[in-house]
């Protein structure tokens, strides 16, 4: 008795049920280039499911002629060249797939050729964001503010916002998949693409090329703000920061200097003397409102004291490779340091 089928049936149907389960779940969700929040992201995912589906039918097909022709061959019959085939394979081999290719190249050059028009405006001046990737962060500026940060990119939802890309080391490559494609970030060169989230809302963005050990942790946000939110925000941003308002704060911030903080840190506003750093060639962010951000160490950590204590004591515990140096410091010197941090908002 020959074994029942009933088993590699299931079992196909059950690895068939989990694989598309985690293909659809891979469709959405803020790391998801198909789940798009504007009219360049929606360009891009349109033309992959277009790729998707040409590229389907053409397996399906070819597969299918293959099974066709496997199931009528004889054994012992010889297929002589006719005509027909001959036919067959100009046509099926080379004029088909060259229109094919064809017709998506014109969609690609299309949708890659409207990619910064669709979310263009209206000829409206344009909000420009400068974005510098460093090893292993985003400095991000608005320029003719004074606002300088990093790892938080707010920008005016339903508006449209014309980032300029640097890079002060490496290369490394811009993306937020929900908002836009990938652009490379090329030392010497400024790139540029166009941010317009129709939304409200926090999308998460990434590095994409590979840029050292911490490439996998050089991740950002960019809040989409209504716009009075968000002019609120970068005139706050704008400000430099207030002197540490109580004793704790004011022995963090001696504890900043001390241990040389400020060497690659800004704090705009307080002036801690000779320093190798300025603003413009600083290695590390800009701390000045810290405190506002959500996230530490390039969207790895939730801001909050327990992350900062970590993270200013022993960086590589957290990202192995950031250039932060570890700090030896006593608990107190710890807690006012943390206290002064938290309270640069
Ligand atoms: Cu920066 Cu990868």
């Amino acid at each position: 008795m020959s074994p029942s089928p009933q088993i590699p049936v299931r079992a196909a149907g059950a690895v068939t049920a989990m694989g598309t389960a985690v293909l659809l779940a891979a469709c959405g969700g803020p790391h998801s280039a198909l789940d798009p929040r504007s009219d360049a992201a929606a360009g891009i995912a349109q033309l992959w499911w277009l790729l998707l589906a040409v590229c389907l039918a053409v397996f399906v097909i070819v597969l299918g002629l293959y099974g066709w022709a496997v199931w009528r061959r004889r054994p012992g019959e010889e297929a002589e060249p006719t005509g027909g085939i001959v036919n067959l394979i100009v046509v099926g081999g080379a004029a088909v797939p060259a229109l094919i290719l064809l017709g998506l190249t014109a969609g690609t050059v299309v949708t890659s050729s409207r990619l910064d028009l669709a979310d263009a405006g209206n000829g409206e001046e344009l909000l420009e964001i400068e974005v510098v990737g460093h090893q292993f962060w985003w400095e991000v500026r608005y320029p003719g503010t004074g606002a300088v940060t990093a790892n938080e990119i707010h920008v005016p939802a339903g508006r449209t916002v014309r980032v300029k890309l640097s890079s002060a080391d490496v290369i490394h490559s811009f993306w937020v998949p929900q908002l836009h494609g990938k652009v490379d970030m090329t030392p010497g060169r400024t790139s540029e693409l166009v941010l317009a989230p129709r939304e409200p809302g926090v999308y998460r963005g990434f590095c994409s090329e590979f840029c050292g050990v911490q490439h996998a942790l050089m991740g950002m946000l960019v809040v989409a703000q209504a716009p009075d939110d968000f002019e609120a925000w970068l005139e706050e941003q704008a400000r430099p920061a207030e002197p540490p308002s109580d004793q704790l704060r004011r022995a963090g911030e001696s504890v900043f200097v001390d241990k040389e903080c400020h060497f690659c840190h800004t704090v705009r506003g307080r002036d801690f003397g000779a320093s190798p750093a300025t603003s413009a060639t600083a290695t590390g962010p800009d701390l000045t409102h810290l405190g506002s951000r959500r996230t530490l160490a390039a969207g790895t950590l939730d801001n909050g004291r327990e992350a900062l204590a970590t993270w200013v004591v022993d960086p590589a515990a957290v990202k192995p490779g950031a250039r932060m140096p570890s700090t030896a410091m006593s608990d107190e010197e710890v807690e006012a340091l943390v206290a002064y941090l938290e309270g640069l908002r």
